[in-house]
């Protein structure tokens, strides 16, 4: 596994870029993990990826649906809050599973899916910097999403 990057976000327009710069990067099957309090900037990192895939729908938090699904230019995108999931057994009912391989999956608070993902996995953990907009992101990449964050 590759060694954890840090980087410095020092706006929302740097969270904007980072999406931008993973989102061409990505290809079916890819699972990214969002990592980070309430209020860390997964959604708000969701959304932006999301706009880069093409996704023309609103993406809005989805805790009380745990899964919602856009169409991407390219492929699905599917868009986990799992904050109020149960437990594992509750992850497995909703098949997310069997849908990893048709599309792109992103997943905030992925504690109780972690087991069932596959190897190739992009873990983004955002964390409060000292002001407001600030943020640092760790970026630990898994399979063949290490050979872009060196
Ligand atoms: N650099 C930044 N990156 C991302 N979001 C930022 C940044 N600076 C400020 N923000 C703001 O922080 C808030 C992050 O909220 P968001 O809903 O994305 O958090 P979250 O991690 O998804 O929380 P939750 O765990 O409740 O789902 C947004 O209001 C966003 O505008
Ligand atoms: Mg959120």
């Amino acid at each position: 596994m590759a060694k954890p990057k840090h980087l410095h976000l020092r706006s929302e327009q740097d969270t904007r870029d980072l999406a931008a710069f993973i989102a061409p990067l990505l290809q079916p099957g890819d699972v990214i993990c969002l990592w980070g309090d309430l209020g860390s900037g997964k959604t708000f990192f969701a959304r932006a990826l999301a706009s880069e895939l093409g996704v023309s729908e609103q993406v809005d938090s989805p805790s009380f649906v745990l899964l919602k699904e856009y169409q991407g230019r390219r492929f699905p995108l599917f868009h986990l809050d799992l904050y109020r999931l149960g437990s594992e057994a509750e992850f497995l009912d909703l098949g997310v599973t069997d849908l990893i391989d048709e599309g792109v999956t992103l997943i905030e608070w992925p504690e109780l899916a972690e087991k069932y993902l596959p190897k190739r996995i992009l873990n983004l953990s955002l964390r409060f910097s000292y002001r407001g907009a600030e943020r640092t992101v760790e970026i630990v990449a898994k399979g063949r999403f290490s050979a872009y964050f060196i």
